[in-house]
């Protein structure tokens, strides 16, 4: 049996909005299947400014009211050796796509993409696969709705693919 964890990190830009609470959202589903001891989950930003920050206020509020802890998190920026502990790097947007490849050394393995390109329901609400920053314009509800439906689905895909590997 495969025992070794699946690395799921969560992108955006400020680490206080949008992937502390797609980590949050996904660490809540993979502990209500009681599945935590498989995955390793985290999320980090591409920027610097919030280093050390708690979630913005808006997420830590939009988490608890449906349930959601978002305890012991603080914002972190990436870092080379991310590409080393997560095989899977999820981003917020295109631009997070394009920033976190820059923080690579050399060749990696990590799976590099969108959170919303994990899920088909959530691409029909937001075509682009982007998920909006709530930063600018406080819609907080609406991005919890697109990444819960998203954390959902991707977990599905690696839970699946997890069985796949153990096989
Ligand atoms: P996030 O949102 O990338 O979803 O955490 C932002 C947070 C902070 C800033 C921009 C976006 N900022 O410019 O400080």
């Amino acid at each position: 049996m495969n025992s070794q964890k699946t690395g799921v990190l969560f992108v955006c830009l400020g680490n206080i909005c949008r992937s502390p609470m797609a980590e949050a959202v996904f660490r809540h589903l993979v502990e209500k299947k009681g599945i935590q001891d498989k995955f390793r989950i985290d999320s980090a930003g591409t920027g610097d400014w919030h280093v050390g920050h708690r979630p913005h206020r808006g997420t830590q509020e939009v988490l608890q009211s449906h349930g959601v802890s978002s305890a012991g998190m603080f914002a972190r920026q990436v870092k080379a050796s991310d590409f080393d502990e997560f095989e899977y790097i999820i981003c917020m947007d295109d631009s997070n796509v394009t920033n976190v490849k820059g923080f690579a050394k050399g060749n990696y393995q990590s799976t590099v993409n969108r959170l919303l390109e994990w899920s088909t329901k959530a691409k029909l609400k937001q075509p682009d696969a982007n998920v909006p920053d709530p930063y600018y314009d406080g819609r907080f509800e609406y991005v919890f709705q697109l990444v819960e439906q998203a954390c959902t689905d991707l977990l599905k895909t690696l839970e699946a693919r997890i069985v796949e590997r153990n096989q």
